[in-house]
């Protein structure tokens, strides 16, 4: 019996039509032991004997790989597959499949959740609340203000659709515009720079890929209004930390709302120190529902996979169809 591992941690005792579709297929399941995102060594251990992986983002590096020639499938549960090495994949017949649509309501409100919780005070006003200190003060409003959106992809559509329900004026980055979809919510495309210069909260939503490696940098925050708040829930990768940090502290920006880091789970840094940044756990794209539809689709893509056909719309590495088998 081929065995699938279903490694993310969110999957963990989850009893989801993805585990149903998986039995029936006739996959013995394998959890791992420790409920938390493995690491590479966990990870190589954890593969032995594995055909295919509900992937979460544990890295599938060359050396893992390498150590596992049986493994035919890594399917993300999931968008980004920046922890998978696809050229080292597809070097093994290895197809890395993603699930397209499960999961970009989840991270649109989870953006939501952060930008309304700098704008609003949230963390420092329920505080001071319990606290018993009453701290009234007057927030910023969110309806006017401009939302800058970098990635006018499926996730930045779903921010671009809450934002245009907050009346804020929309402006986007995107390197291949949908301008029917502009046309439709009043979305402006900007080159970054106006991007940067003119967005009073600057919501990331761009994959990692060697080109937006650290596209928030120095430069470039220097570039924003010392009034502008910066959200990332996309990668940690997007945003060079030590240079966010240095702008939050020197106030060259107003504040962030972060939900990835450059290192997951990350150790103490001075982000989680301060009253004007709200961080919260790589947990934007995960919700109940899309959990759900995430390991449903990833599940499928397994499936699929095993018995010949070719899910090429969730597939990220086309080139390995020329080799693969199961
Ligand atoms: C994604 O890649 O879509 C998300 O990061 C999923 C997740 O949070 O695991």
């Amino acid at each position: 019996m081929d065995k699938v591992l279903i490694a993310p941690a969110t999957l963990a005792g989850i009893d989801g039509e993805f585990l149903s579709v998986l039995k029936k297929a006739g996959f013995e399941l394998v959890f791992p032991k420790k409920k938390a995102q493995l690491t590479e060594d966990e990870l190589l251990e954890q593969l032995t004997g594995i055909r295919g992986s509900v992937a979460g983002s544990e890295p599938y590096t060359k050396r893992v790989l390498d150590a596992h020639p049986q493994l035919r499938v890594i399917a993300r549960a999931g968008v980004g597959y920046d922890a998978v090495d696809t050229e080292a994949a597809t070097a093994h017949g290895v197809a890395v499949t993603i699930t397209p649509g499960t999961n970009q309501d989840a991270v649109a409100e989870h953006t939501f959740a952060l930008i309304l919780a700098i704008a609003k005070n949230l963390i420092t006003q329920h505080l001071g609340t319990c606290a018993l200190k009453w701290p009234r003060q007057a927030n910023l409003p969110l309806r006017g203000r401009t939302l800058g959106i970098a990635g006018l992809g499926r996730i930045g559509k779903a921010v671009a659709l809450r934002g245009e329900c907050f009346g804020m004026k929309l402006i986007a980055y995107e390197p291949f515009p949908d301008h029917a979809f502009a046309k439709q919510h009043g979305v402006t495309f900007v080159n970054l720079d106006q991007l940067l210069a003119q967005s009073d909260f600057l919501s990331l939503h761009l994959p990692a890929t060697k080109d937006s490696r650290y596209l928030i940098n120095r430069d470039t925050l220097a570039k924003m209004k010392p009034s502008a708040y910066l959200v990332n829930t996309a990668r940690g990768a997007l945003v060079k930390e030590t240079d966010l940090i240095e702008a939050l502290q020197a106030k060259t920006i107003a504040g962030a709302g972060i939900d990835v880091f450059e290192e997951e789970p990350p150790a103490d840094n001075p982000l989680f120190h301060m009253s004007n940044v709200v961080v919260t756990p790589h947990a934007a794209g995960v919700d109940l529902q899309s959990r759900d539809d995430m390991a449903l689709s990833a599940a499928e893509a397994i499936v699929s996979l095993s018995r010949g056909e070719w899910p090429a719309e969730k597939v990220v590495n086309p080139a390995v169809k020329a080799t693969f088998r199961w």
